[in-house]
């Protein structure tokens, strides 16, 4: 793995704070059951500036004339190693991830105070964890305790959220890479559960199959992935993926994987017999021009909610052909009417996170497009049984979900898995 993006971002960072000082922890470990842990996921932001893998671990940077950037992380532990890995240790980590000094985080409270001293302003993910808040507390008091030798605490505590996610939210090109290769994975792993789906199968079965894909690839799943059969997928966050797939239904997939920390997140819907019925192609062509209409939105200078906006007004007028609502588009669309059929909105920041960090709004306007900006486009909808609606619709739920890049000319889109009737019903064809 290059160094290099991890020294470039702390390089950035150490010229926003100025004087101050940053302090960036790792996430803990969690436990599942007893002394059995959750497989460890490292913290975002402290990944985004450090590349270092194991739990335990603080980027401490100080700003200045002289800036440096400090790693605390475990010491290495013959014993503790054969049971459980490889441990960088300071030594080690300092050269392979480009640090300026490392020490051991069993030093972390006694050495964090000297380089607090001093300091104008501390800068952290203030509420982010509640341990560590009390932890730079502790430290702040140590400096304070320590006025009559002539030392001065830092007067000035800022969030420095709002510095990373600002950064995070404009992708550079390693990032691009990696997540064209997280997009790559999780299509071919959709592609892989179209072939495999059978009439009669259980949804966990279907889960397997994308489980397969991205373990194959060294990926893990980015989020509980969803896998619902029929009217399930009108149940918006449906994970018990425990039911069997019945011959007449679709099927809705919302699976993505992370690699190298970076999710991709794609949604598909197909039949699971691998024939749409009149009433389910109707329906899935309505969403699909919505998807459509949504890309055109995106590009450099556009607004963030433009693609949401261009999808509802394909939606509503579908909903307005399919008979599910009557009246005017536009004052359809004004007193929200499709939102008993779409009730989440059409994007998201895609990244380390899948929602990822950086804002939607800033001083109450959506944010403009730029380049490097990558978001979901996720248009759907979910016609819920109900007496006021024909039979052949009820428990129709269907939503389209692909990654995109916003370029210099518009966007391009990362996520390539089938995606129209026609190329559907081909890959789930069995002769
Ligand atoms: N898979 C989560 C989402 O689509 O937002
Ligand atoms: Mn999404
Ligand atoms: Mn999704």
């Amino acid at each position: 793995m290059s160094v290099s993006p991890f020294l470039t971002r702390r390089q950035r960072l150490l010229k926003i704070i100025g004087d101050g000082i940053a302090v960036m922890p790792t996430a803990p470990e969690a436990v599942r059951n007893r002394d059995t842990h959750h497989p460890y996921r490292f913290d975002s932001y402290f990944w985004y500036l450090s590349g270092f893998p194991e739990p335990e671990a603080v980027v401490v940077l100080v700003g200045g004339k002289r800036p440096k950037s400090i790693l605390f992380c475990r010491e290495k532990h013959e014993e503790r190693e054969i049971w459980e890995g490889y441990r960088y240790g300071p030594k080690a980590a300092r050269t392979t991830f480009g640090f300026d000094a490392a020490y051991s985080i069993a030093q972390f409270d006694s050495k964090f105070p000297e380089l607090l001293a001093d300091r104008e302003t501390l800068w952290h993910t203030v509420g982010g964890d509640p341990a560590w808040d009390k932890r730079l507390a502790a430290a702040l008091n140590v400096v304070r305790g320590q006025a009559r030798a002539g030392k001065e605490a830092p007067r000035v505590i800022r969030d420095l959220r709002a510095e990373l996610d600002a950064m995070r939210l404009i992708k550079d090109d390693f990032e691009a890479e990696i997540q064209q290769r997280a997009a790559d994975i999780t299509s071919a792993a959709h592609a892989r559960a179209m072939r495999a789906c059978r009439p009669g199968m259980m949804e966990y079965e279907l889960e397997a199959e994308l489980t397969h894909e991205f373990r194959r690839h060294g990926g893990v799943h980015a989020y509980p992935p969803i896998v619902a059969g029929g009217a399930n997928a009108c149940v918006l966050h449906y994970v018990e993926n425990d039911k069997p797939l019945a011959a007449g239904g679709l099927v809705l997939i919302d699976a993505g994987c992370e690699i190298a920390g970076y999710a991709a997140d794609i949604t598909r819907t197909f039949p699971v017999a691998g024939r749409f019925s009149a009433a389910q192609k109707d329906v899935y062509e309505i969403v699909l021009a919505a998807q459509t209409a949504a890309f055109a939105a995106i590009a450099p200078g556009r607004r963030f909610t433009e693609a949401h906006e261009a999808a509802v007004r394909v939606l509503t007028q579908g909903l307005v052909d399919l008979k599910l609502l009557a009246g005017d588009l536009d004052n359809l669309i004004e007193k929200e009417a499709y939102r008993r059929y779409y009730m989440h909105r059409t994007s998201h920041w895609l990244g380390l996170d899948v929602h990822d960090a950086g804002d939607y709004k800033t001083g109450g306007q959506w944010v403009t497009l730029q380049a490097g900006m990558t978001l979901t486009v996720e248009p759907g909808l979910y016609i819920g049984a109900a007496a006021d609606i024909p039979a052949e619709l009820a428990g129709i739920g269907i939503r389209i979900e692909d990654d995109v890049r916003v370029t210099a000319a518009g966007c391009a889109v990362y996520t390539t898995a089938p995606k129209t009737v026609a190329e559907i019903e081909e890959i789930m064809r069995h002769d």
